[in-house]
């Protein structure tokens, strides 16, 4: 590994585009209410605002949760010609929006449609009695897309065009705090164009990468770039199929999303055993634990941490280490039908990475899961 901390190569970005963090996730579902409601009753999720035909919005309704700093939107089109109801119908229910909380969304635009991006939404400025929010939008990978969300001067529910909404039915938090990372799949020798371009367009730099070697199971494989802004506060780590014995998962993820989407979102706990203690109660599906060795050498592997390593091992959380630290970790199982989108749940204690050492043990988990599905 290299001698660098994590520090030391986020610095070396070129931070031209200053974020201050993920502002908004967006959906596109086939049913947003049902959705709401799951991600409420699951993962203590609270409503916040909506918009739709009741708020003067024609063609789609769309439900704003919020859980510590982490926002969601839920929205589904309104009818089979809408755009959202088309990318549900070829994708399933997905993540169409990563919104970046910017300083000046006119700026990030046309600097990086000056650096080559694709343009999804040309700057406007939104306006109603809370003030003003400003929104531009770039595509990455797939029919993914970046929004620039400006909104110094707003001080609303969440931006015009949605009204505050609570819901009578409030199920208590998780513990869940801000979003770590959020991870893309993309196509077979896909992977350095989109670092290149999150070099080249966003400024961004590369703080990690595993090749096929490093991420590899008797069956298959995958390759990953972590790309991160330049205070840290944006990281994309990039996947791509690699030859196996069988079918990577991101090619399963590739063939069902079809096409190149979000495979995973990362947030944040400072207790992952309360909070995955609260999720598993709550219905919220995990993979499954690795076996009793893998624990018995976390003494050895990671070093002495605080969490007692028994309860760790009942829930099936992964343990890892870097140079500057440990990390806990778990992963559900996709929260649709196709086997795509999944989230992980992280509590750092220092470590910087993302959890190499249990690359292993997590992608036998997620074989078995692809097996019984057919599609190994
Ligand atoms: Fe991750």
């Amino acid at each position: 590994m290299s001698t660098q901390t994590f520090a030391e190569k986020i610095a070396l970005a070129q931070d031209f585009l200053p974020i201050n963090g993920t502002d908004y996730i967006e959906f596109y579902v086939g049913n947003a209410k049902q959705s709401a409601h799951y991600y409420k009753t699951a993962f203590g999720y609270q409503e916040v605002a909506y918009a739709g035909p009741e708020t003067g919005v024609r063609d789609r309704a769309s439900y704003v949760l919020q859980q510590g700093k982490i926002r969601l939107i839920l929205t589904s089109g309104l009818s089979s010609e809408s755009p959202i109801a088309q990318h549900a119908l070829k994708h399933g229910d997905g993540v169409k929006v990563l919104a970046l909380w910017v300083d000046d969304a006119y700026d990030a635009y046309e600097q990086t449609i000056q650096r080559g991006a694709k343009s999804y939404q040309e700057p406007q400025t939104l306006t109603d009695e809370f003030g003003e929010v400003k929104t531009a939008g770039i595509y990455t990978y797939g029919e993914t897309v970046h929004m620039f969300i400006e909104r110094k001067n707003y001080n609303g529910p969440f931006m015009p065009g949605y009204e505050a909404s609570t819901s009578t039915y409030q199920p208590t938090d998780c513990g869940l705090l801000y979003v770590d990372h959020c991870v893309g799949n993309v196509g077979w020798n896909r992977m350095n164009d989109c670092v290149k371009w999150y070099e080249e367009v966003m400024g961004f730099v590369n703080i990690l990468s595993f090749d096929d070697k490093q991420i590899n199971t008797e069956y298959s494989a995958l390759m990953s770039k972590v790309m991160s802004n330049g205070n840290g506060f944006s990281k994309f780590p990039i996947n791509e199929p690699a030859e196996g014995q069988k079918k990577s998962q991101v090619e399963e993820y590739l063939d069902f999303y079809e096409g190149e989407g979000v495979q995973h979102i990362a947030v944040a706990t400072k207790d992952i055993v309360k909070t995955v203690t609260e999720l598993k109660s709550r219905g919220v599906e995990f993979l499954s634990a690795p076996p009793e060795a893998y624990y018995d050498m976390i003494p050895e592997r990671v070093g002495s941490i605080d969490e007692d390593i028994k309860k760790l091992q009942d829930l099936g959380i992964l343990v890892d280490c870097d140079e500057e630290g440990y990390l806990l970790q778990i992963f559900t199982k996709p929260v649709e039908d196709r086997p795509t989108l999944f989230y992980e749940i992280i509590e750092r204690h220092g470590a910087q990475s993302f959890g190499a050492g249990n690359f292993k043990a997590l992608f036998e988990a997620l074989e078995r899961e692809q097996d019984r599905r057919g599609n190994l």
